[in-house]
């Protein structure tokens, strides 16, 4: 629809996990199904968005149910998703980072299919770069839509010291992102599964502020995250 709290809004949200290749036929990757930045997606288009998905690796079910509207671009590597995130960094009102991203990639991926040497194997790997941090990059740089959001996701385990909140803050500070989706991750939560608990901290003066609380299926925690974004941008 061309109304809604987003109406005319380019919005781009990357979604699923990136994966690295170590050779032509394996990878290093994760469990990221996609279907939360889908069901984002989707949420951004019923509130007037031009909606625009990068879709890593995002499962073809989840795919075929997005509406219509919705742009799909579809990438594999991390590399191939920054490329896709800097192309849209010059005219998207908001980007939303929902993809889970390999830290690292094998230093080199074999021409070959890889064989078993009868020995321990160790593979290097190195870092890839933050793209969300890039883009905030870019914006500081004068290289991106005037006004433009930047939204990350914190995907924890709880395993970590200090809580929700005070990673939050410390994730805000690092990325220079404008808002973070924090959710939880631990047991079977989150990761292919169609309900979800979120937190949605934003940038205040004085550090991170939580915004709104949400939990249910993930298309209900979407229009309370879109709602939010929305209510960031007339900030
Ligand atoms: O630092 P961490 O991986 O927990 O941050 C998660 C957020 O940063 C997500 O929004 C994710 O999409 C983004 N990210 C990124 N590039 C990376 C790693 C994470 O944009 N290399």
């Amino acid at each position: 629809s061309a109304h809604g709290p987003l109406a005319g809004a380019a919005v781009v949200v990357s979604a699923g996990g990136t994966r690295e290749p170590l050779d032509p036929v394996r990878f290093l990757g994760n469990r990221s199904s996609g279907k939360q930045g889908a069901a984002l997606v989707a949420a951004a288009a019923a509130a007037g968005a031009q909606a625009t998905l990068i879709a890593a690796n995002v499962d073809s079910g989840v795919l075929a149910e997005l509406p219509a509207a919705v742009a799909v671009e579809q990438v594999n590597t991390t590399a191939e998703l920054e490329a896709a995130c800097a192309a849209h960094a010059s005219h998207a009102d908001v980007i939303i980072m929902a993809a889970a991203v390999a830290d690292y990639r094998p230093a080199a991926a074999a021409e070959h299919k890889m064989k078993k040497s009868g020995d321990d194997l160790t593979i290097a790997l190195v870092e890839n770069p933050d793209i969300l941090r890039g883009l905030v990059e870019l914006r500081d740089a004068g290289r991106a839509r005037t006004g433009q959001l930047l939204v990350g996701f914190a995907a924890e385990t709880g395993s970590h010291d200090g809580s929700a909140e005070s990673l939050a803050q410390a994730k805000l500070l690092r990325k220079g992102c404008d808002l973070l989706v924090f959710n939880d991750v631990s047991g079977d939560r989150a990761f292919g599964r169609d309900d979800n608990a979120v937190v949605v901290y934003r940038a205040g003066t004085g550090g991170a502020e939580e915004v709104t609380r949400s939990e249910g299926s993930k298309a209900d925690v979407s229009k309370d995250v879109i709602a939010a974004v929305a209510a960031e941008r007339s900030r």
